[in-house]
């Protein structure tokens, strides 16, 4: 089994241990909760802590907690995103969204219990007292209204009016609503391993790029790609009139910007030299995923 692999199974395995027991009450929250994480996901998150964690030796326990975390708060991110006042989302990981298969008020708070169960793990780290009070900020700052929530405002402002906004207020709105989590899923794997200021900061150069890349091809998929191999409803930011980078600037534009990133994602990491190959390859996959 690939590494990749290996790490994916594993946060599959944590995720479902942190998660409250379905069938103890209140069953209804727990089980929307199983919902919003276990069906489904790439796990891109998860995969980037223990990529930049293991690049910098750190243990696959000790980067269990901060990748289970910044899993919990993607998905709780997720399920708030899909309700009806924010995109109004019927399908999200090729199921139903956890307000259609629950009801709104549960979704709402299965990610609220989401996103305090990610601090809670956190807290939990076998990370020396230093590194976790610092693993806990960073996950807080990128969750907020300076990082994740911070852009879903930026991206509903926009909503309906989303060609009115320049490249770089719109690059500034994908970094934080996407890049945010993705920098401190990198920097949390990274703080782990004891990595240097010097290699914290090329490793943010690297996720930075692969932040705005990991929401330029999502723009570009809401075009080109299929529902059904997206596992979430395709067209729908034409149809809502969002700010997205193919509205903005074409999908030739957007192709090429992908390009540029894939060039500062290997500037970045070169200095590294193979400890980042995991890195690498989460940077392509990023770049040509189809789903
Ligand atoms: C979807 O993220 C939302 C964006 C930030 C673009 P992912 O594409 O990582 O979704 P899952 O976790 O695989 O479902
Ligand atoms: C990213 O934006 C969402 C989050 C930060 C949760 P999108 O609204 O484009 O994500 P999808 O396309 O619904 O997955
Ligand atoms: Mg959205
Ligand atoms: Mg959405
Ligand atoms: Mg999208």
């Amino acid at each position: 089994m690939s590494e990749l692999a290996r790490w994916r199974e594993r946060a599959d395995v944590a995720l479902q241990r942190a998660l409250p027991d379905p069938h103890s009450p209140p069953q209804r929250l727990h089980a929307a909760m199983h919902h919003a994480v276990l069906l489904g996901g790439k796990r891109m998150r998860p995969l980037l802590v223990h990529a930049a964690g293991s690049a910098f030796g750190a243990t696959a326990d000790t980067l269990d907690a901060p990748a289970v975390a910044v899993e919990l708060i993607h998905a709780y991110s997720l399920v708030h995103d899909d309700l009806p006042a924010m995109d109004d989302d019927a399908l999200r990981r090729g199921q139903p969204t956890v307000h259609v298969a629950f009801d709104e008020a549960t979704a709402i708070l299965a990610g609220d219990a989401l996103q305090s169960l990610a601090f809670e793990v956190l807290a939990s780290t076998d990370a020396n007292d230093a590194t976790r009070v610092e693993l806990l900020r960073t996950l807080a700052v990128a969750s907020g209204a300076a990082g994740m929530c911070g852009g879903q405002a930026l991206d509903l402002a926009a909503t309906g009016n989303g060609s009115s906004l320049t490249v770089q207020q719109l690059e500034r709105l994908h970094s934080l609503k996407t890049g945010a989590l993705i920098r401190a899923a990198v920097r949390m794997g990274a703080l782990c391993g004891g990595a240097s200021t010097d290699d914290l900061e090329r490793l943010d150069r690297y996720a930075t790029a692969l932040g705005l890349a990991f929401q330029v091809r999502d723009d570009i998929l809401d075009i080109e790609g299929d529902s059904a191999t997206l596992g979430k409803t395709a067209g729908k930011d034409v149809a809502q009139d969002k700010a997205t980078f193919p509205a903005l600037i074409g999908l030739d534009a957007s192709r090429a910007r992908l390009d540029e990133l894939r060039g500062a994602m290997d500037d970045a990491l070169a200095p590294l030299g193979e400890r980042a190959n995991a890195l690498a390859a989460l940077g392509r996959m990023a770049i040509e995923r189809d789903r």
